[in-house]
């Protein structure tokens, strides 16, 4: 019998309970902490009120991303033992390249450290200053590199995307009379490429359709534009093309994936998500492009076999990537996810719908009305979900984002707290221990006040900003905390 069982995945129970069932036994574990509230309070304070600044010590469940923290499988990590330490022509890149040329069609492949430096390289390799990049939505890092080499972002997704409540299979499309009037405006020549992103990350682990591929791809060669792909999360957004995309619903993962791949001119990704691994990899089927980034690659990376990854992990990639063809592997966070979303859902609780990739992405602006966006609402949720629960999760709303020229915040298109569900990590009881959490929380929100920043670094401010509360919101907080759970953790 075949290891991987043909789909569907999803598991019927007699009780009629809509609930996702864990398709693999737990074998390591490592145990967590849940500590006290007075506890939670002083290491949220000690954090400066950023989730990014918190001790895993103090952290009962981590929430804050899926990058680097799925579960590895047992193959995976057998997989690491056989590793060929070598600085050129190592058997553990062979394995590598084989498995990337088998699961996204592509003949050259080079690893890289991690998804960032795939950024890095790939913007200068190809962007040059006054260029302007159309994708369908911008990722922090992405943001970042592609800035730095001179580049200016368009974002031209469709009006569905920042819709907080909608039934729209595919938010992360791109609208395809933007793209068209934006290359009417600047020009073909000064676009290097139009950047996809798989499972669009900040919107909510939103995907995009094939139909709607298929459209960039012909606008992109009308114009003879490159088309970019970040692949690091193109598992889930395959396993929502079957599940959404009537002409999918019989292809099998691989095929999907096969042929998104072949949309596009060049993929890149951080393994830290794909293959749930470290690490990351730009791959693609033209020489000439292969040739653009090679020799950066070894100029900031390693050398074109490592790639600044260690061949353990170069391993465990390749075997990752095998397992994103594995619909059972795939679908398990987003049912996890989708279980989440639903529930809270039904109860009013303001989340983005439908349930996406990733995790559980709360409309912090919907949940702390009383918040001005200019005090973090998704910083403050953030905060005081940690303080209540022990639950962290990542702000991505305007702390993720940047100050204009004068120094004023450029507010967030949406305000989001997301609760990253790592594939094969969390439990269906812990689960519903954030859901219960939550639930309380949305009760007593008016008690939760807004942030300021006291120490705030110029570049990706989020990752070591320092912020403060704008009032004693968090004692009283923890007062009803108290009131209403007496010595329960
Ligand atoms: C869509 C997307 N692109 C790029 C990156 C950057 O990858 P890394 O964290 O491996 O540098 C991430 C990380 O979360 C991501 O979600």
């Amino acid at each position: 019998m075949s290891e991987t069982p043909a789909a569907p995945v999803k598991v019927k129970f007699f009780s009629g309970e809509d609930i996702p069932l864990e398709l693999h036994k737990v074998r390591i574990v490592q145990k967590l902490y849940l500590r006290p509230v007075d506890e939670r309070l002083k290491a949220m304070q000690a954090a400066g009120f950023n989730t990014f600044q918190l001790s895993t010590l103090d952290v009962f469940l981590d929430m804050l991303t899926d990058s680097g923290t799925n579960a590895m499988s047992d193959n995976q990590v057998s997989s690491m033992l056989r590793a060929d330490d070598a600085y050129a022509g190592s058997q553990s890149f062979a394995r590598m390249e084989a498995a990337v040329r088998e699961v996204f069609g592509t003949q050259y492949v080079i690893p890289v450290h991690q998804g960032r430096a795939a950024e890095n390289v790939i913007s200068r390799a190809f962007i040059k200053q006054g260029d302007v990049i159309p994708m369908n939505y911008h990722f922090t890092t992405t943001k970042a590199h592609m800035e730095i080499s001179g580049g200016k972002i368009f974002e031209i997704y469709t009006d569905e995307a920042l819709k907080i409540k909608s039934s729209f299979p595919f938010k992360g499309n791109m609208d395809i009379n933007k793209l068209k009037a934006l290359i009417k405006e600047h020009g073909a020549a000064r676009i290097p490429f139009i950047r996809l992103e798989a499972s669009t990350n900040l919107i909510g682990g939103q995907p995009f359709s094939i139909a709607n591929m298929r459209e960039v791809r012909k606008v992109a060669d009308q114009h003879a534009i490159m088309v970019l792909m970040d692949a690091s999360l193109i598992g889930e957004n395959a396993y929502f093309i079957k599940q959404r995309e009537a002409k999918f619903k019989n292809a099998s993962i691989k095929d999907i994936l096969l042929t998104m791949c072949g949309l596009v001119d060049m993929i890149y990704f951080s393994s830290r998500k794909v293959s749930s691994t470290r690490g990351g990899g730009i791959c693609t089927n033209k020489k000439d492009l292969f040739l653009k980034v090679r020799d950066l690659v070894v100029l900031f990376e390693g050398f074109v076999t490592y790639g600044g990854m260690s061949v353990r992990e170069i391993e465990a990639l390749a075997v990752g990537m095998y397992e994103t063809t594995d619909e059972t592997v795939i679908s398990q966070s987003p049912s996890f996810i989708a279980y989440l979303v639903n529930e809270l859902d039904k109860q009013g609780i303001p989340v983005v719908t439908p349930a996406g990739a990733l995790g559980c992405h709360l409309d912090a602006m919907g949940f702390l009305p009383h918040v001005p966006q200019k005090e973090y609402p998704a910083g403050a949720l953030a905060t005081a979900l940690f303080i209540i629960s022990g639950i962290r999760g990542m702000e991505r709303g305007t702390i993720s984002s940047v100050r204009d020229d004068q120094g004023n915040d450029i507010l967030a298109d949406v305000e989001l707290l997301r609760l990253a569900f790592p594939r094969r990590v969390f439990t269906l009881s812990q689960t519903k221990f954030a859901l219960d959490r939550l639930t309380w929380l949305y009760k007593n929100r008016e008690l939760v006040g807004g942030l300021k920043f006291v120490d705030e670094p110029t570049v990706l401010r989020f990752f070591m900003g320092r912020l403060a509360p704008t009032s004693n919101w968090p004692d009283r907080l923890v007062k009803q905390f108290k009131k209403d759970f007496g010595n329960s953790l």
